[in-house]
């Protein structure tokens, strides 16, 4: 469904897409992951057409991007990272201007955009302006528009950015509905226990370049392989002191502070659970527990893009 080889945006110089080559397949729930500026909307605008790319290619649905854009965009929905309505519009009428834009017979429009924003949750407030939608309503009246023309392919910018848990976890559901009805997804996150849960397979951008293409479990094993292990760590009383002493141990990779404890990344080499007691009771925290894990989306985030490293 997306093929790219070698996509590169540059602006003024700087490169915010650096020769990506990206395979999404049908049926996929793709993430997309990188840290903030890595480069995922410019790649997200390429795809979508939005905006051209300085060099590579890029096929989408089985169509150029640049030369058979009309098409791409006829197979795609886009829901873009912060979209942009007419204030003074409605949902519903929104929705059936897009249904004529594309091309959808005059007596189904309003029929079919009521259906959505109904599905979408907003089927008491269709029919009021944009402008009194709370921030989760409009990533609502976003997606609904974005499947008005039943996409082959939906490419979602950040779709949960800003919702609250009922609203992150009512958008996952959605999605998973529409992946079980044969649609293609391409979601860009960096919320990693959400791609965690939704998607089959995952790309890392960093600083415009991928890192990593693969199943989750794949990117965990891989790094279980290159020797990493974590170490969580509950209790009281564990100071800076006490962590800087643990980081200077051989083998700490990093230290991940949590609300309900620490996580420490470790050479697996080393058994250093022992060790990372002792400092921790000699300096007197109370430890309540220490159990190993195997690395998380998050682990595999910050492995691949460097923000963990020690040395
Ligand atoms: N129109 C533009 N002109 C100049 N630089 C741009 C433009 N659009 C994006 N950039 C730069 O390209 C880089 C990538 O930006 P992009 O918006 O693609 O990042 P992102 O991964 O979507 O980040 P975020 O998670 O914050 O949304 C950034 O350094 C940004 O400043
Ligand atoms: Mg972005």
């Amino acid at each position: 469904m997306i093929e790219t080889r070698g996509l590169t945006k540059n602006f003024n110089g700087f490169c915010a897409v650096d020769r990506i080559d990206l395979t999404v397949k049908k049926g996929d729930i793709f993430g997309f992951l990188g840290p903030n500026g890595a480069g995922k909307t410019t790649t997200i605008r390429m795809l979508t057409t939005i905006l051209s790319p300085t060099s590579g290619t890029a096929s989408v649905c089985g169509h150029d991007i640049i030369s058979e854009s009309i098409e791409v965009r006829r197979l795609i929905g886009l829901m873009p990272e912060s979209p942009g309505f007419y204030e003074n519009m409605s949902a519903l009428s929104i929705l059936q201007f897009y249904a004529e834009f594309y091309g959808i017979p005059k007596n189904e429009r309003k029929k079919k955009s009521a259906e959505l924003l109904e599905i979408m949750g907003l089927g008491d407030f269709m029919k009021k302006k944009i402008k009194t939608y709370s921030h989760g309503m409009r990533k609502r009246v976003a997606l609904a528009q974005a499947l008005i023309n039943d996409p082959e392919l939906l490419i979602l910018d950040e779709p949960t950015g800003g919702l609250d848990p009922q609203g992150s976890y009512s958008f996952r559901q959605m999605i998973r509905g529409l992946r079980d009805r044969g649609m293609t997804v391409f979601l860009s996150s960096h919320i990693l226990p959400e791609v965690q849960q939704l998607c089959n397979r995952v790309g890392i951008i960093n600083h415009g370049r991928i890192v990593a293409v693969d199943t989750i479990e794949n990117l965990a094993n891989r790094i279980v392989a290159r020797g990493k292990r974590n170490i969580f760590v509950t209790g009281e009383g564990i100071t800076a002191p006490m962590l800087d002493e643990v980081a200077r141990l051989q083998g700490i990779m990093g230290i991940q502070p949590y609300e309900t404890g620490i996580n420490f990344v470790a050479d697996s080499q080393f058994d250093l659970a022992p060790e990372i007691n002792r400092i921790l009771v000699t300096g007197g925290a109370r430890v309540r527990s220490i159990y190993l894990s195997e690395p998380t989306l998050e682990d595999i985030f910050l492995s691949l893009t460097g923000d963990e490293e020690r040395g």
